[in-house]
């Protein structure tokens, strides 16, 4: 089976694109990360990419006379390196319906919570686990999902819960949760890979 071609977005400091080079340096993924891309120039992912000879592409929103430019851009830069499945890996920006519709059930995001518990719109980085402190859930983890054309709420891959400690802050939960983001991003990856992924409506059933 050919390696998948992968592009993945990044936002910020890329520790869960990290986690994904680290299972693909390991052997145990199916496929290959062609392309990097951030909308943030200083984001430390693009280093990771770099150390890794991966291609880093930094595409500036402001260089685009529209939103739906700067996706174009995008979609010609993962065109242009064959992008097979496209992971969002901390990707801050929404993405377009013809983004959406150019790779239909080929766009992977990780969430730092139990979607559809806390997210959606705004629902992103230290925020997220902010809501849940100060809701006083019990519980709380990471999802992986397939992304359609709302915010978090496509078919639902994996999830992973981990139990909020009664002195749990914001930062030490963002910290349990994003080692389980460590584990389940690549492993959908993983999954994806081996054509394991089947989706039924809304459920997705992983074929061992
Ligand atoms: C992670 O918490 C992820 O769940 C969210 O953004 C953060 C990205 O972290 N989407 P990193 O850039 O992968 O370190």
């Amino acid at each position: 089976m050919p390696q998948v071609k992968i592009g993945v977005l990044i936002s910020g400091s890329g520790t869960n694109l990290q986690s994904l080079i680290d299972y693909i340096e390991k052997g145990t993924i199916k496929g290959i990360i062609k392309v990097v891309i951030s909308n943030r120039k200083d984001a430390y992912g693009l280093e990771r990419a770099e150390k890794y000879k991966i291609d880093a592409v930094y595409i500036r929103q402001k260089d685009y006379e529209s939103f739906e430019a700067f996706n174009n851009a995008i979609i010609d830069e993962l065109k242009a390196h064959d992008v097979e499945l496209v992971v969002l890996a901390g990707y801050l920006k929404i993405l377009t319906p013809k983004f959406i519709g150019e790779y239909k059930n080929r766009i992977i995001n990780i969430h730092p919570s139990l979607i559809p518990a806390f997210c959606g719109k705004g629902y992103y980085g230290i925020k997220v686990h902010e809501e849940v402190i100060n809701y006083g859930v019990k519980i709380s983890g990471a999802t992986v999902h397939f992304v359609d054309e709302e915010a978090d709420t496509g078919p639902i891959i994996i999830q992973e819960a981990v139990e909020v400690a009664d002195d749990d802050t914001a930062e030490s939960l963002q910290a349990k949760v994003l080692k389980i983001e460590h584990k389940i991003l690549p492993l959908a990856v993983k999954y994806y890979c081996e054509g394991k992924i089947q989706i039924e409506g809304r459920k997705v059933i992983i074929k061992e």
